[in-house]
């Protein structure tokens, strides 16, 4: 787990590839068995291939989601927020594993925030995406993850770049000065 953390990279370039459906099912299981607070799995997905309604989530924010046009997949994660007090933890911890997953498996993948955003001056990115795949209104929708097969490379962060100095150990005025390996570098 840790070389595919140390590797993974925010890939918004896709190649014009289908991802299959035995692998597609295997994303959908990393969604599936993410854990939930009191385990109310309050999520529900929606997995979006069509290539028409992938062009119409792109448009979803001004900016930070075009490049969903050019993926193979969009899964749009979603909560009924009536089902936990911390849905937004929850989703986001699935929304997580599922990018993981799809490092391991060799595709790209990038999150496009949604809760929060706003379409236009007067229309929410939330309600966009409800309108365009006909969500029911209870639901609210926190992100979609674009994923596809990668057409950029980016380099892994080096270690030196981490910041360490967010780390205390025990007490707040006791700073981590970073692991043995870089004070040798
Ligand atoms: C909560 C959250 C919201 C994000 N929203 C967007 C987004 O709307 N559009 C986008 O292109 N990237 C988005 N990202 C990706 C970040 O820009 C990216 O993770 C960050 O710049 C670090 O780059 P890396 O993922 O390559 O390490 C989001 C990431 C997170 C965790």
């Amino acid at each position: 787990m840790i070389d595919l953390l140390r590797s993974r990279r925010s890939i918004r370039r896709y190649a014009q590839k289908a991802v299959e459906s035995p692998v597609r099912d295997i994303l959908i299981e990393a969604l599936l068995r993410a854990p939930s607070s009191r385990d109310n799995q309050p999520w529900e997905f929606v997995v979006v291939d069509d290539r028409a309604l992938l062009k119409r989530l792109a448009s979803a924010k001004e900016h930070g989601s075009q490049f969903l046009d050019k993926a193979a997949l969009g899964i749009v994660v979603c909560a009924d927020s009536r089902k936990s007090d911390v849905w937004v933890e929850d989703c986001s911890i699935a929304a997580i594993l599922v990018q993981m997953t799809a490092h391991s498996l060799g595709l790209g993948s990038c999150w496009i925030q949604i809760r929060k955003r706003k379409h236009s001056a007067t229309i929410t990115s939330e309600r966009y995406v409800r309108k365009v795949l006909g969500l029911p209104a209870h639901l609210k929708v926190e992100a979609i993850i674009s994923i596809g097969f990668p057409a950029e490379q980016k380099k892994p962060v080096p270690q030196s770049a981490l910041k360490y100095d967010k780390v205390r150990l025990n007490h707040y005025a006791n700073p981590y000065s970073g692991p043995a390996s870089r004070k040798a570098e």
